[in-house]
Order: C-alpha cells, then structure tokens, then sequence
C-alpha cells in the first residue's frame, strides 16, 4: 500500500507539466499515405520567420530536440552530421533541422549557437509554445517537461526521438532512429537527391 502510493506520487511529480499529447489520429490513410508532416509557421536560428515552403525543394531531415538535452539530442545532431558529410557535394540539397521543443529556454540565439556546432547547414527552428506544439502535433511528436535533480538545469525536456525526412514536396518518405548509422542515412538520402 505504501509502495503503491510512493509509486503514484513518484509518478506525478516527474511528469509535472504536459505540454503535448500524442495525437489520436492514424499516421497512414486509408490510401497509403503517410499523414505525418504539413503545414508549419517558426521562427529559425536569424529570427526570421519561415514555413514549409521556406525548404520546399530540399530534402529535409528533421529532428526534435532541446539545447539542455544532456545525450539524446546531442549523439542523434552528430550521427546526423556525420551522415551528412558522408554526402559530399550531394549532402548541399539537403536541409537538416532542428526544432526545439523547449522555446522558452531555446531562443534564435541560443539555438544559432547549438546547431551551428554540428553542422554549417544546420538549421534551428523555434517560435511561441503554440507554434512548436502544432508543429510537433503535425509530426506526431510528444514532449513534457521533467524536473530535474541531476545537473544545474531547472528542467528537462523528454521527447520523441525520430529523424523524419520530408520530401521536396514536403511529403513524408522515411524516418531514422538512434539504432539507424550515419552510414545507412547517408545511403537511404542519396536515393531522395
Ligand atoms: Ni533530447
């Protein structure tokens, strides 16, 4: 009894804030299609606005993260970057991003610093709590806040950790995981480019 209740009181106070929730709608329609992705308004890394169309044209690697993430974020941006140097030349028609699912601590400034340490093309996108929550709804990614105990850091942010490539046309094609090399990235993107 007692156990349960530490249990339940554990729970609660670890998952203080739910910011997003995952969304209830199926990631395929009827007809095959993948649903993930559409429309989005953010700000990136300069503080200029941008959209979907601001990559249409590119093949776009998309990843959610946060600045303060202590391992997650920071090995899939490398292996990602590592895939993308892979690429070469090629690697030019490719847009990764990172958007930040924590925009209260990840500002375009913040973020400039961040990405620009992984990769020169890397992009960093950010905007109000609502911008990032539609964005991360279209992509069927989830995040909440966590108190954190460990480091200095107030909170931490836990998060779906998937990388989506999005088409020219800004259609979904394929996904990565932590279990996926920078080597196989590289091979499945050289088929999009
Ligand atoms: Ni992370």
């Amino acid at each position: 009894m007692l156990l349960a209740t530490l249990a339940i009181i554990t729970a609660t106070a670890i998952a203080f804030v739910v910011t997003a929730t995952p969304p209830d709608r199926p990631m395929v329609r009827t007809t095959g299609e993948a649903t993930v992705g559409g429309p989005f308004s953010m700000v990136d890394h300069n503080g200029v606005p941008v959209t979907e169309e601001s990559f249409k044209g590119k093949v776009l690697v998309l990843y959610f993260g946060f600045t303060y993430c202590p391992d997650v974020c920071p090995t899939q941006l490398l292996a990602l970057s590592d895939a993308l140097e892979r690429l070469g030349d090629k690697g030019s028609d490719v847009a990764p991003v990172f958007v930040s699912v924590d925009p209260e601590r990840d500002t375009p400034e913040v973020l400039k610093d961040y990405v620009t340490n992984f990769h020169p093309s890397m992009v960093g996108l950010t905007g109000s709590v609502e911008q990032v929550a539609a964005m991360a709804d279209a992509f069927y990614v989830t995040y909440y806040k966590v108190k954190n105990v460990d480091t200095a850091a107030e909170y931490l942010m836990d998060h779906t950790s998937i990388v989506y490539v999005m088409g020219r046309d800004g259609k979904y094609l394929t996904h990565f995981t932590h279990a996926t090399p920078p080597k196989q990235m590289a091979e499945t993107l050289k088929q999009f480019l």
